[in-house]
């Protein structure tokens, strides 16, 4: 293969494969085809993913990362702050921007092509006039507190979805899928409804929740907690954790007992703890306070510890 302008030559350790870096919807298409291609036998049908991303990349987004790679022929990774999903303009201007230790990451996961266009190159007009709408899943939980946050990552991630797909050009067979972290399920939940309701010729992946050896969920907002905060936090997932256990031992679900395990850590403020339909996010058909755990559903927690929002969830049962 050609060295394109856009190859990324940042001092990738030995042994990384360097990712390739399109700044536009054409290059990437270019490379993808490209990739795609390349050592594909006859008829062979090629694995295409799709990974977005906002950049600021930690270990959790190295697991999405890996997670792509161990079942794909070509992973893409885009990386773009899409200004749409910020209700705070100061909250966008300080996300941090951190292109080249991304692509350090993405090089040491596996990344084949990283995408990071400009704000122009993603909304060439302007904020879209016409935009997809995550209704009624979008306005509860975190849309709760930011509102039309949700709308906003929907307007980037039906860009992204498209562009990254199967280009015209290959001229292979491919199976698209596009990955997303367990962690934001309000998020999966409503991408994946966007994807059901507007027939998108993609497969996708939910990455399970990475956590510390302690259980904290893997967040870039960890780093602003205090040792002591981090420690106070742990009771979200030790929460989450005995839900978990009652519905796998098919009892009624103690929510109360969740409740009160979070309350007796005081450096923590509840937000939310709620059992809902992991679909609709609407609350379980049957009482599962009352009632012994059968079938799918999904505990989302939000908590304030000190100044930090943090989020957790978990699937119970088939979920
Ligand atoms: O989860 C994120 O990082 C963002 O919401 C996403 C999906 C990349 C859209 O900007």
């Amino acid at each position: 293969m050609s060295t394109p302008e856009t190859l990324y030559d940042g001092g990738t350790p030995a042994g990384a494969q360097r990712p390739f870096l399109a700044r536009t919807v054409a290059e990437l298409r270019g490379l993808s085809a490209r990739l795609l291609e390349a050592g594909a036998a006859e008829g062979q049908t090629r694995r295409l993913a799709l990974v977005p991303t906002m950049g600021a990349l930690h270990e959790g987004h190295g697991h999405l990362v890996r997670a792509a790679r161990a079942e794909n022929d070509v992973v893409v990774v885009s990386v773009f702050v899409n200004p749409l999903q910020f209700d705070d303009a100061a909250d966008y201007e300080r996300y941090p921007r951190t292109l080249d230790a991304d692509l350090e990451l993405l090089a040491q996961a596996g990344a084949d092509i990283v995408f990071a266009p400009d704000e122009a190159e993603v909304y060439p007009q302007g904020a879209p006039l016409v935009r997809v709408l995550s209704g009624k899943l979008g306005e509860k939980f975190e849309g709760a507190s930011r509102p039309g946050h949700f709308d906003g990552m929907l307007a980037v991630v039906a860009q992204l979805l498209h562009h990254a797909g199967p280009p015209a050009l290959a001229s292979v067979p491919v199976d698209y899928g596009a990955y997303f972290g367990q962690k934001d399920a309000q998020q999966l939940a409503i991408i994946r409804r966007m994807v059901t309701d507007l027939a998108y010729p993609v497969r996708i992946q939910a990455v399970p929740i990475v956590r510390s050896p302690e259980g904290l969920a893997l967040s870039s907002r960890n780093r602003f907690l205090t040792p002591e905060q981090a420690d106070a936090a742990l009771v979200l997932s030790r929460a989450l954790f005995l839900l978990r256990d009652r519905a796998a031992a098919h009892e009624p679900l103690m929510i109360d007992e969740a409740e009160a395990l979070i309350a007796s850590q005081p450096l923590v403020d509840l937000d939310y703890l709620e059992v809902v339909d992991p679909d609709t996010l609407e609350p379980l058909a049957f009482n599962c306070r009352e009632t012994p755990f059968t079938g799918s559903a999904l505990v989302l927690v939000a908590a304030r510890v000190g100044s930090v929002r943090l989020i957790d969830n978990m699937p119970l049962g088939d979920a």
